[in-house]
């Protein structure tokens, strides 16, 4: 993809100075980052390096201790240090926020007791409070973009990881999100179900939606992420286009990081060649 008409566009989300600890925990640690629109990040690290906390900040989940957040150009955090007044913003606009930042959990989280089509109409209907036959026209769209049209009447435990997890591209989608942010959402699929996960997402990719995706998908990351950024204890150490930082590593911590997938892809091989 082309880096840098994509740099130059505007900031769709700019993070300063971020940080966040719980009790004597510091998780996140000065973090500063910047996604332009149309921009695809792969936020890659280790277990535990918060990268699950960065996106939770993000959206507002979780509230951040200093630093400042912007989302195409509106603030929405703001603290310079200890002893500062927080200036976040009120319940009303963490509502509107959260309808341009669509999040896609691992586990999915999609309401047990409502139809696909009812779980993709939820958010417009109570957030936006769109007009019922519009909300339903548009989820429908998306419900056909993520390959689940006939899957509109179902209950979601009716349904394949593979196709919980569409479904909610499919409601996150339906919020019309400036941006995606994606916390692992191939890892608790069987192996068999991640590749219609991910060709939804690179459709996603391929039409410009900016997007930032925690993912241990390397090739993934390899092939439709414009930059990788790799956070260690919750500090950024390399940001730059994938095939620099995953391929060519100069930081020690990556380089470690993505040799021990080398080695599990080896340990596996002759196991999967088997089956
Ligand atoms: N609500 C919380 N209360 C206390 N500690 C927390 C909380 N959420 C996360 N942590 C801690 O913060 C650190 C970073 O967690 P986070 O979930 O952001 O990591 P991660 O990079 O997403 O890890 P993983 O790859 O395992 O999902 C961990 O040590 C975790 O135990
Ligand atoms: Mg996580």
């Amino acid at each position: 993809m082309n880096m840098t008409s994509k740099k130059e566009g505007q900031s769709l989300v700019s993070v300063r100075g971020l940080s966040k600890s719980f009790g004597a925990h510091q998780v996140l640690r000065n973090i500063d980052l910047d996604v332009h629109e149309g921009e695809v990040v792969a936020l890659l690290g280790s277990s535990g390096s918060g990268k699950t906390t960065l996106l939770r900040c993000i959206n507002l989940l979780e509230m951040p201790d200093y630093g400042e957040i912007e989302i195409a150009g509106n603030p929405i955090f703001k603290c310079s240090g200890e002893g500062q007044t927080r200036s976040s913003i009120s319940q009303k606009q963490v509502n509107a926020l959260r309808s341009r930042v669509g999040m896609v959990f691992q586990h999915f989280n999609l309401f047990p007791h409502m139809s696909v089509l009812g779980n993709v109409m939820e958010g417009p209907r109570t957030v936006l409070k769109e007009k019922p036959a519009e909300n339903r026209e548009r989820a429908l769209d998306y419900l056909a973009k993520v390959g689940m049209s006939d899957f509109a009447e179902r209950r979601p435990d009716r349904l394949s990881g593979g196709q919980k997890q569409r479904v909610s591209i499919a409601r996150a989608l339906n919020m019309r999100p400036k941006v995606m942010l994606f916390d692992e959402p191939t890892s608790a699929l069987d192996p068999e179900l991640v590749g219609e996960v991910l060709e939804t997402m690179m459709t996603l990719a391929k039409e410009g939606m900016t997007m930032i995706v925690v993912t241990h998908e390397l090739g993934f990351a390899l092939e439709v992420a414009d930059r990788v950024v790799f956070l260690n204890e919750g500090c950024v150490e390399a940001d730059g286009p994938p095939g620099d930082v995953l391929l060519h590593p100069e930081n020690e911590r990556v380089q470690s990081f993505v040799n021990r997938f080398h080695a599990t892809a080896e340990l596996m091989r002759p196991l999967l060649q088997e089956s």
